[in-house]
This record gives structure tokens, C-alpha cells and sequence, in this order.
């Protein structure tokens, strides 16, 4: 029988017996547990993880009750039919469609994200993930989910965070069983649970209150620009074709400084997401965070610039990327921006009619 046939045949008794194919999700190991040459520590650890986790159509928690347990479900139900297919069913950015996409859609299993209110290297706060799964990510193939339901985002964005901790613990844990360290699951969740307790509590505020944006902010911003090293990633010009744009994130992929003038910014269009990009930088990229140059309360207070600079940095990417976009003369491209904004609470986009205008959410 040819192949085409007998899958034929396949199908059909299938279908006669009432159940069709379905695929049911699986949780795969990370390259690390993988390579454990210790069988015995192997099976420890995925016996461990799935007494904890459970599976990714009846996940759990440790200590979750049956409240959360439907909740969770709820996310994984959301999760398989929206996300994996680019995200993959274990979270590790290796869905059908991950390879054909530029940027890769996000490997959770680090706790890396790129785009958080907290400090370089710190976890997201949970706001942060709601923001960018309710937004998109302008630029790339991350859709707006907007229409989903408030309790299905909710839910979705909990599943997301399971699966991150379940990945950080699982690659910990391997870690720690190849450097022959006997360590028990609890001691290892743990240790994953305060980093993202800690991200919680780390949200970056601005040095200083936003100074109103003139074309004299916005010349103080290029001359920051040029002298402070952005452009010798971005280019003179922020188009981000310098020779040393190419580099690879903690994934693994190769990377390019963004072109600030496409008028694309992955991370919010509000002055504050851009403060925040270059203030904290961008986690698992090249770019770096300019906190300690401008901080006077950093290591050497004496050393600090002017902090007002960041400010100016932003005017000058806020213009630059208004300014192709619009593709009209710059100035009238550029609406006043709020001269309040001292908390992130109070900022708002200078652009109108963007969905990145929305207060932030918080809780
Ligand atoms: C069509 C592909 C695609 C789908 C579907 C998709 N994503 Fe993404 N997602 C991406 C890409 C690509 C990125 C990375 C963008 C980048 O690196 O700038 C990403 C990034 C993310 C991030 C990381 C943001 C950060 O700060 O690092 C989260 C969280 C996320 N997606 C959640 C979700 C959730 C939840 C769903 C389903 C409800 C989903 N995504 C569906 C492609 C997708
Ligand atoms: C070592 C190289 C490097 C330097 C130096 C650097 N950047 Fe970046 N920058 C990058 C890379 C890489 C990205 C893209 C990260 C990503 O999203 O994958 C980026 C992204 C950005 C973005 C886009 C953020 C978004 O939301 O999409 C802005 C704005 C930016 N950089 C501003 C600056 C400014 C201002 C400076 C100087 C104070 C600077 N960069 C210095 C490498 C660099």
C-alpha cells in the first residue's frame, strides 16, 4: 500500500471510531536538563517538575487551591489556542510558526523579558506582561490581544508566568545537579519565586521630572546621543546600520540595534516606556542600561551627569521616530508633552490616538 493510501486507511478507521487525531500538548526539556549525564538526577528532576506543574492541559501550582487550579486551566485552554503556535506548548519560543519570524517570538524559560518597568536584569512585573499581551509589540508578530476577555488575559498571562518559573526552575535546577549539588524542588522554586518577588518591588521611577520638550531639549538629546555611544550602535543617523549593530541576545539569536526612525518602538510609544528603555536597557539584548551614568545616587555620585539628560535622550528619540513616521516637516509632528510627568502613573503618549496612551495599569 503506498503511504498516501495507508494514511488514508488511517484517517478513515480513525474517523469510524469517532476519534479523530488531536494533538495534545506536550512539555518538552530544556537543552540543559537534556544534556544531564546523570540519568538517576534526570528523572529526579522531571518527576519533580511534574509533580509540581502537573501538565500543561491540567497545570498546577505548589500550594494552589482548586480556585486557582480552574484558573490555570482557563490559561492553558487560551494559551494552546493562541500562543503556542509561536511561543511553543513549553514556552520556549519554538512554536510551528517561531521560525520563520524576525525577532523569535519570546522563550519565557530565563524569566527574561525585554520590556518591563523594573531594573536591568530584574523579572517583569506582572503588569508588564499584561501591557504587552494587550498591546502587541509594534514591529514585530506579537498581536494585539485586546479582545480577549478580562478573565481569559488574566488567566493567559498567569499560564505565561507558570510557564517561565517552571522553565527557570527546571534550567536551576539541572544546573545545579551538573555542578553535583543535591538540592530539593522546594529550594530551587523558591529561589525562582523571590526573583520574580523582587521584580515585583523593583519599579524604575525617573530621576527627575520631565522637562517640557522644546527643539533645545531635543538638540541636548542629539548631542547626548552622539557623545554618550548611542549612536556607535544605532548609527549617527538612528537608523541602526552601523557595523557594530550585530550582536546575539541570551537566546541566542542574532540582534540588531534598533532604527530608532522607524517610528516602531517595540516597547510603547510614552516617554516613559522610552525612559525606561534607556534607563534599564533592554534585557537579553546588547542594549545597555544608562541608569549609573546619570545616577546621582549611584556608585559615584560625583561622576554622575546631568539626569535631565535621559529626558533629553527621549525627546530626541520621540522626534526622530515621529519624524518618518508622520512623514511630514518635524515640528508639527511633535504635540506638547506633558510637563507633570513625574510618575509613571501620570505619563502619557505625546502622540494621540494610540492605544500606548493608556494609563498604566496597575495592581
Ligand atoms: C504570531 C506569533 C505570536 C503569537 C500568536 C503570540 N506571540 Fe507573543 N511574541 C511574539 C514575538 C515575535 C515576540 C518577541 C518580540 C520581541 O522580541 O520584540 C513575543 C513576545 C511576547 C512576550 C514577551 C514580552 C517581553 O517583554 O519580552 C510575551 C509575554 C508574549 N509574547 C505573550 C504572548 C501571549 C500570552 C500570546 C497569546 C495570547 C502570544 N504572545 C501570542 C510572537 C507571538
Ligand atoms: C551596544 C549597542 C547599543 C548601544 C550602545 C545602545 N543601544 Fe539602543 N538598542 C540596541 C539594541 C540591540 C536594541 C534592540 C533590542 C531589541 O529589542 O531586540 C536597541 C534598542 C533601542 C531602542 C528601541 C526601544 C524599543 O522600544 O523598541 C531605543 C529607543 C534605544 N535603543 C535607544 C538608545 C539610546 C538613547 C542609547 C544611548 C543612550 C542606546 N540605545 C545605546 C543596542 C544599543
Amino acid at each position: 500500500m503506498s503511504r498516501y493510501l495507508r494514511c488514508a486507511a488511517l484517517l478513515f478507521i480513525g474517523a469510524a471510531a469517532g476519534c479523530e487525531p488531536v494533538q495534545v500538548p506536550q512539555w518538552s526539556s530544556s537543552k540543559k536538563l537534556e544534556s544531564l549525564e546523570n540519568a538517576e538526577h534526570r528523572d529526579r528532576i522531571v518527576a519533580g517538575l511534574a509533580s509540581a506543574f502537573g501538565t500543561p492541559l491540567l497545570p498546577n501550582r505548589p500550594d494552589a487551591d482548586d480556585a486557582e487550579r480552574e484558573h490555570l486551566r482557563l490559561g492553558a485552554e487560551v494559551y494552546v489556542k493562541r500562543c503556542a503556535q509561536c511561543h511553543g506548548a513549553s514556552g520556549d519560543g519554538a512554536g510551528p510558526a517561531a521560525e520563520f519570524l524576525k525577532p523569535r517570538p519570546r522563550d519565557y524559560r530565563q524569566g527574561t523579558f525585554k520590556f518591563t518597568s523594573t531594573p536591568y536584569g530584574a523579572r517583569p512585573r506582572r503588569e508588564d506582561l499584561v501591557r504587552t499581551v494587550r498591546e502587541g509589540i509594534v514591529g514585530t508578530s506579537m498581536p494585539s490581544f485586546a479582545l480577549l476577555p478580562p478573565t481569559e488575559l488574566a488567566a493567559v498571562i498567569d499560564y505565561v508566568i507558570l510557564l517561565a518559573e517552571r522553565g527557570e526552575t527546571e534550567i536551576l535546577w539541572a544546573a545545579y545537579a551538573e555542578a553535583e549539588e543535591d538540592l530539593e524542588f522546594d529550594d530551587v522554586y523558591q529561589e525562582v519565586l523571590d526573583l520574580w518577588r523582587s521584580g515585583a518591588e523593583s519599579v524604575v521611577r525617573p530621576l527627575t521630572v520631565m522637562p517640557a520638550m522644546t527643539p533645545e531639549t531635543i538638540e541636548l538629546g542629539r548631542q547626548a546621543f552622539l557623545s554618550e555611544g548611542c549612536a556607535k550602535c544605532h548609527g549617527a543617523d538612528g537608523r541602526g546600520k552601523t557595523q557594530d549593530n550585530v550582536g546575539t541576545d541570551v537566546w541566542g539569536f542574532p540582534t540588531n540595534a534598533a532604527d530608532i526612525t522607524a517610528g516602531m518602538l517595540h516597547g510603547g510609544q510614552r516617554p516613559i516606556d522610552i525612559y525606561r528603555r534607556i534607563s534599564s536597557g533592554i534585557n537579553g539584548t546588547p542594549m545597555p542600561s544608562f541608569r549609573a551614568v546619570f545616577d546621582p545616587a549611584g556608585k559615584d555620585p560625583a561622576a554622575a551627569k546631568n539626569p535631565d539628560t535621559m529626558w533629553h535622550l527621549v525627546h530626541y528619540v520621540l522626534h526622530v521616530a515621529n519624524q518618518r513616521r508622520a512623514s511630514l516637516p518635524s515640528e508639527p509632528s511633535l504635540s506638547a508633552p506633558r510637563t507633570t510627568e513625574d510618575s509613571p502613573a501620570s505619563a502619557a503618549s505625546t502622540r494621540s490616538g494610540q492605544a500606548s496612551a493608556a494609563p498604566e495599569r496597575g495592581g
